[in-house]
């Protein structure tokens, strides 16, 4: 591979950061079909498959905001006040795709620790937040909007005795200009061990 080759994927990495005000356009369906398919290249022990998605966009967005603020406040959570509601709705109602992240148990695999596959659908939903990011839309894994409410992963066909719900990527074009994210060196998180001290 030529230096230039290498360049361009390495800087989509580091330049992707996430974008909560988004408007339409949504990626187009060729678009959601190679992000989605993205997803599918996630490293993942026994080839368990843990991920599932759900696409939400168009009317259905409206209707998951009534079905999740109505468990949200159903579950009596105090921080869901009428503000916070309007707020919550506004922000829905501008996002033109979401994508619910669930993972799925596998009840019958004690091979393969729990936390790997948890571990296999978190990669796999950063190669559906890389792949929004290199077609040129902005994304934002959010666990509000009832997320940890248990009505709210049924309503979505995500039992939750089969599946652990893990949140909302609401996916579009930025709202406005986002200026690059600040990030750490990496030398602050990274050792090298050349063998027993
Ligand atoms: C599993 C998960 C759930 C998240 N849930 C929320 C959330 O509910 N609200 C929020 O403000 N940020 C949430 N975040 C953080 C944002 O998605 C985002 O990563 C953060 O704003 C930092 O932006 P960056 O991705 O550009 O570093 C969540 C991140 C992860 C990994």
């Amino acid at each position: 591979m030529t230096e230039n080759q290498t360049a361009a994927p390495i800087h989509a990495l580091t330049t992707r950061r996430s974008t909560k005000f988004l408007r339409a356009p949504a990626p187009k369906p060729d678009e959601l079909q190679q992000i989605l398919q993205a997803a599918m290249s996630a490293p993942d022990h026994g080839a368990l498959r843990p991920w599932r998605f759900v696409v939400i966009q168009g009317e259905a967005i409206g209707k998951l905001a009534d079905v999740a603020l109505e468990a949200v406040k159903r579950s009596g959570d105090p921080r869901m006040t009428p503000e916070k509601e309007k707020s919550v709705r506004a922000w829905m109602a501008d996002v033109p795709l979401f994508i619910g992240v669930a993972q799925k148990i596998a009840h019958d695999n004690t091979k393969i620790p729990e936390q790997e596959q948890l571990l296999a659908t978190g990669c796999s939903v950063m190669n559906i937040l890389n792949a929004v990011h290199m077609l040129g839309y902005g994304a934002f894994w959010s666990t509000g909007v009832g997320t940890y409410v248990e009505d709210v992963q049924n309503a979505l066909g995500f039992d939750s005795l089969d599946y652990r719900f893990l949140g909302f990527l609401a996916v579009g074009t930025p709202a406005c200009a986002v200026p690059p994210a600040k990030r750490p060196d990496y030398r602050e998180f990274v050792t090298e061990w050349t063998g027993p001290a």
